[in-house]
């Protein structure tokens, strides 16, 4: 039960601060970096740091410092607020967005996993660009990060094609970008191959891929594919929102962490349609994920 306090006021805690400058929230690309990074991108999902109480550090948003300690890292989340000597203050636009898409450093450095470059290779010229332009305006903070160990060969991903994203009105393709390109859901979301490494070819959605958040406490993530028996197939389109946005699952019990709700709370209902649209479309694989001991007795 402790647990479950811990981390229910982890998940309640979380209050996003938008740009404030009115300036700069006046920019439209201000303004649609600070919708992407606060809303399907959640880039502080994984960069702002984490009291011992399980809450964000809300002074120290952005500023890093967030372990990941796996078999095949220990790394931790770089400082991306534009503070000139610990965070990426007086990196050049180019550099960041090349971090961003292909996951490298301009020495050459890999920086991923677990950064979902893979995912964001896909994003838009113009959205990456929104979002390195709203990381300009938030408040620079000053916070050292060690640097990562990786136990894995690593590679860049090839340059990004930048397409545009597609028109809205194509709501099922424009649901699709904001899968593949913004909000990472994949690469949680696909079952693991023998590598450990997602499935994305043979099992692209059906969870079952074990998150540790602590000691004994780790969570599966579930099967969001179309499948009426193991997925999400029978649920309708206001339980799915639902779960995105609220972290309520479809008998009512609440989600456990880390998908990032409280950020995805912040996604509009137009976005939130069209990925439960495109949801819909993805085929369907028949895998029972059962939840873990712990999420089951944390999240009943
Ligand atoms: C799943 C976790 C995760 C998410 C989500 C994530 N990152 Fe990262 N990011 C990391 C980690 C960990 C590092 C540090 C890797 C290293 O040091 O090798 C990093 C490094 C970086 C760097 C390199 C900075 C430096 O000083 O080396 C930039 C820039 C960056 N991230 C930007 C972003 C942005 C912008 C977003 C959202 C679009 C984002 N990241 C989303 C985990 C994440
Ligand atoms: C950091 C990992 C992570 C990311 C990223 C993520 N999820 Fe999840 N998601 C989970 C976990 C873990 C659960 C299971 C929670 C539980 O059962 O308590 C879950 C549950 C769900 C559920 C409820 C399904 C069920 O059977 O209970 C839906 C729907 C869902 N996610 C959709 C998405 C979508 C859409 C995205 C992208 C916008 C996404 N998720 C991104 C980890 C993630």
């Amino acid at each position: 039960m402790r647990h479950a306090t811990l981390l229910s006021s982890f998940v309640a805690g979380l209050t996003l601060a938008f740009v404030g400058g009115s300036a700069a929230a006046d920019d439209p690309l201000v303004a649609r970096g600070a919708y992407l990074v606060n809303g399907p991108v959640a880039c502080g999902s994984c960069h702002t740091p984490l009291g011992p109480d399980f809450r964000p550090i809300m002074d120290k948003t952005l500023a890093g410092g967030f372990h990941f300690d796996e078999p095949a890292f220990n790394a931790y989340s770089a400082n991306i607020t534009p503070d000139k000597e610990t965070g990426i203050g007086g990196w050049t636009d180019e550099e960041i967005i090349h971090a961003i898409r292909e996951g490298a450093q301009k020495d050459g450095r890999i920086i991923f996993p677990p950064m979902p470059v893979p995912t964001y290779n896909n994003m838009s010229d113009d959205d990456v660009k929104a979002i390195v332009a709203y990381l300009r305006t938030v408040k620079p903070v000053k916070n050292a990060v060690p640097m990562a160990r990786y136990n894995i060969p690593q590679q860049a991903m090839p340059p990004a094609k930048g397409l545009p994203a597609p028109p809205k009105s194509d709501k099922v393709a424009y649901g699709g970008y904001i899968v593949n390109a913004l909000g990472h859901c994949f690469e949680c979301h696909t079952t693991p191959g023998p590598q450990g490494a997602p499935d994305f070819a043979g099992h692209l959605g059906a969870g079952g891929f074990e998150i540790t958040l602590g000691p004994s406490m780790s969570v599966r993530t579930a099967n969001i594919t179309p499948d009426k028996e193991t997925g999400i197939g029978t649920w309708t389109d206001a339980q799915i929102a639902r779960a995105i946005t609220e972290g309520i699952g479809e008998d009512g019990h609440r989600l456990a962490p880390p998908m990032a709700y409280d950020y995805y709370k912040n996604m509009t209902a137009d976005d939130v349609d069209a990925v439960v649209a495109y949801l819909r479309t993805i085929p369907p694989i028949n895998n029972k994920v059962e939840r873990t001991a712990f999420q089951q007795k944390a999240f009943p």
